[in-house]
């Protein structure tokens, strides 16, 4: 075969085989193959000064347009290749951050506290009640005074009571959620129907008691409700809370806010309302009385509607109830908490029963 034919078959296949690459690897390949130092065309392109001269010129020019032809299809087809390539590699890693993880990592829970303020809440919501905060951070005026405490009235003592250092005798961290009271009359005329969850202050500190601990209040105020209206919603929320089969009683208590005043009992979901166990022994949540006390209650005293008169507020003509339950208290007893700490120990044993 003469090098002019040799040359033209070596062209042919490496034209061949570059048309058939599928790969910028595989034409990689082919290109050291075809031109690389050992190849057989660049060494003929070498060889061209030992032809007879006549030849040379002939055999140079053909090699030479051989090696451009095929570098150029080399060229060609690594980038169409490359395009594509880059194009299936973008497609294939393409990370989208909205997925969950792989595996997907739990979001983790609502505390135990927040899980039941949110229970006691949707409750309220579902009677009509509103749900409405106030500051943590309080005036005497509303913690007591407005609230029908006497001046000498213990509560207001530094023994129970944080006041705020530098306000004077006049701020406190309040002790109670009853504060909104006045301040949601103040803002709103009757009728009202709402809830305050939030948290509350007291110097107190053992199995039973923490300095911070949260309540929820309520208060409904229009002008025919009595205390059978209490009752009711007491009695629709114990059921909700603790099971369908619950009753509730009031004993008469006293505070200073409210006249009649009450505490409120809820019959032991534990032993059913008997005060005893299957087997005859005495029930250790109810201690054997057959009812579990929730929370303080009574109907708004008209002193209290005296400190807000001017915003619609005119005891003889409107009434109203009131409540105040401690969620901690609620929690506890629900799911049987024997220690008040354990809600801000942080012991994810604990936490992890929950929610
Ligand atoms: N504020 C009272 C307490 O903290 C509870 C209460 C609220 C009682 C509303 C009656 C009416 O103990």
């Amino acid at each position: 075969m003469s090098a002019l034919d040799r040359i033209a078959a070596i062209e042919a296949e490496a034209l061949q085989a570059v048309g058939a690459a599928m790969t910028t690897a595989e034409l990689e390949e082919l290109r050291v193959r075809f031109l690389g130092r050992k190849a057989e065309l660049p060494n003929l392109l070498r060889g061209v000064s030992n032809l007879p001269p006549q030849e040379r010129g002939a055999v140079g020019k053909r090699a030479n347009e051989a090696r451009k032809s095929i570098e150029a299809r080399v060229e060609a087809a690594t980038a169409a290749l490359a395009t594509a390539e880059l194009d299936a590699r973008l497609a294939a890693d393409r990370v989208d951050v909205t997925l969950p993880g792989d595996p997907p990592r739990p979001v983790g829970r609502l505390h135990l506290l927040t899980a039941t303020r949110r229970e006691i809440e949707d409750v309220f919501l579902g009677l009509g009640f509103s749900i409405a905060e106030g500051p943590e951070v309080e005036l005497v005026h509303y913690n007591f005074d407005a609230l029908n405490h006497a001046p000498t009235h213990p509560a207001r003592g530094r023994s129970d009571t944080f006041y705020v250092q530098g306000a004077g005798d006049d701020v406190v961290l309040r002790t109670h959620t009853s504060p909104m009271q006045i301040r949601a009359m103040e803002a709103t005329p009757p009728p009202i129907h709402i809830i305050v969850p939030g948290r509350v202050y007291r110097r107190d500190s053992d199995a039973t008691h923490t300095p911070q601990f949260h309540q929820v209040e309520g208060l409904a105020v229009d002008e025919d409700i009595t205390l059978a209206d209490l009752k009711g919603t007491l009695l629709a929320f114990a059921r909700a809370i603790f099971g369908e089969e619950r009753e509730v009683r009031l004993r008469p208590h006293f505070f200073p806010f409210t006249e009649p005043s009450v505490e409120v009992d809820v019959s032991c979901f534990n032993c059913s309302g008997t005060g005893s166990l299957r087997d005859g022994s005495r029930c250790p949540l109810c201690k054997g009385t057959a009812w579990i006390e929730i929370l303080g209650a009574g109907m708004v005293d008209p002193n209290v509607f005296g400190y807000v008169r001017e915003h619609g507020y005119d005891p003889e003509r409107i009434q109203g109830y009131a409540f105040g339950m401690g969620v901690e208290r609620i929690a506890m007893l629900k799911h049987g908490v024997p220690d008040l700490r354990l809600f801000y120990d942080n012991d994810l044993r604990f936490l992890e029963q929950f929610g």
